[in-house]
């Protein structure tokens, strides 16, 4: 079985189980306030060559759905791309987390929004002052559709969102992935530009299941650590959790997986011309014949249909652990599927 339906069938990266492993001997302070919880502090302070504040959480959902509730009150308005995870897939938890506040999904060519477009969408809802207030503009990053924005792509929308009283949130479920797609440093391509709080994921990219709320607006830390304490968050025993991200962080393991996804991904897509959006992260789109997609599935390819793209529309995602001959195999099986 070759399986392309998600990053988050993979498994764990051995270097993550083998840190594990080693922390899990001994007595350690709880709750967050450990030795390896401030370590990883320090190294995301170098990393993002910045002061700020991290919060370690298990799910992107809950990750989201915190930091959105931080900078939103509950008339407040939140304004994100049409295919955003926030507004599809985790089953109301930003309304529920921020006590009400509503979401205003905006279309926008490849997955991502546009400032101008943004401008409009959020200028009518202040203007008409009858629907919500805006406060937050949520990007996602590598998008859904797996493109990635780039860092001045990034600082128009922040413009726009704090020209309009709202700040800036980034699921980075893919932040990895993105990271690696551009040249841009990690300061270039969030807080430089005005990203106020970055959900950097480690779970799709090689963690069991770490994600870390990264707020360089400092303002937010208070409120926001009484949210994740309050929301079921606060892990007592949060060396597994940091213990996971900075495995993740040391050596370049997050940036060695992600190269490694991305490239796999190019190598599927550089001989499919069936793609439907540009491959600029791990994530390949393709329309197909149904035929076509009935032969892969009968020699046991696991990929989803993606329907939100069209008929005939699928989705495959190449992960840390995709291996080259997996995607030399589905390309061999597509070359005699047409
Ligand atoms: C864009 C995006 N954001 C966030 C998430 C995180 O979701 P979860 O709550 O399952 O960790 C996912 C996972 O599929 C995702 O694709």
């Amino acid at each position: 079985v070759t399986d392309f339906r998600s990053d988050n069938t993979h498994g764990a990266s051995p270097e993550i189980l083998e840190a594990l492993a080693r922390i899990a001997a001994g007595t350690i302070t709880s709750y967050g306030n450990d030795e390896i919880t401030a370590r990883l502090r320090e190294r995301c302070r170098a990393l993002f060559e910045t002061d700020l504040e991290i919060l370690p959480v298990s799910t992107g959902t809950g990750g989201n759905a915190l930091s959105i509730a931080a900078m939103t009150p509950p008339w407040g308005g939140v304004f994100c791309h049409d295919d955003a995870h926030i507004h599809r897939d985790e089953m109301g938890a930003p309304e529920f987390f921020t006590n009400g506040a509503k979401l205003f999904p905006i279309p926008g060519p490849n997955g991502k929004l546009e400032a101008a477009t943004l401008a409009g969408v959020i200028d009518d809802i202040a203007c008409e002052g009858r629907t919500a207030k805006p406060s937050c503009v949520s990007l996602t990053q590598a998008t859904e559709a797996g493109t990635v924005y780039t860092p001045d792509e990034v600082r128009a929308l922040c413009d726009v969102a704090h020209a309009h009283g709202c700040r800036v949130h980034v699921d980075g479920a893919r932040f990895a992935n993105a990271a690696v797609s551009t040249s841009a440093s990690l300061a270039d391509l969030t807080w430089r530009a005005g990203v106020d709080v970055l959900v950097f994921g480690a779970t799709k990219n090689g963690a069991l299941a770490a994600e870390l709320i990264v707020m360089f607006d400092q303002s937010l830390a208070d409120e926001l650590r009484t949210r994740w304490h309050r929301g079921g968050h606060r892990y007592s025993k949060m060396r597994f959790l940091s213990g996971q991200f900075d495995a993740y962080l040391t050596d370049d393991l997050w940036l060695r997986n992600a190269r490694h996804a991305n490239a796999m991904a190019a190598r599927l897509a550089a001989a499919m011309p069936e793609v439907l959006m540009p491959v600029e992260a791990n994530v390949v789109f393709a329309r197909l014949a149904p035929a076509t997609i009935a032969k892969l599935r009968a020699q046991g390819f696991l990929f989803y249909d993606w329907p939100l793209f069209g008929e005939g529309a699928v989705r495959l995602v190449c992960g840390f652990s995709t291996a080259e001959e997996e995607v030399d195999a589905l390309v061999a099986a597509l070359n005699s599927a047409r």
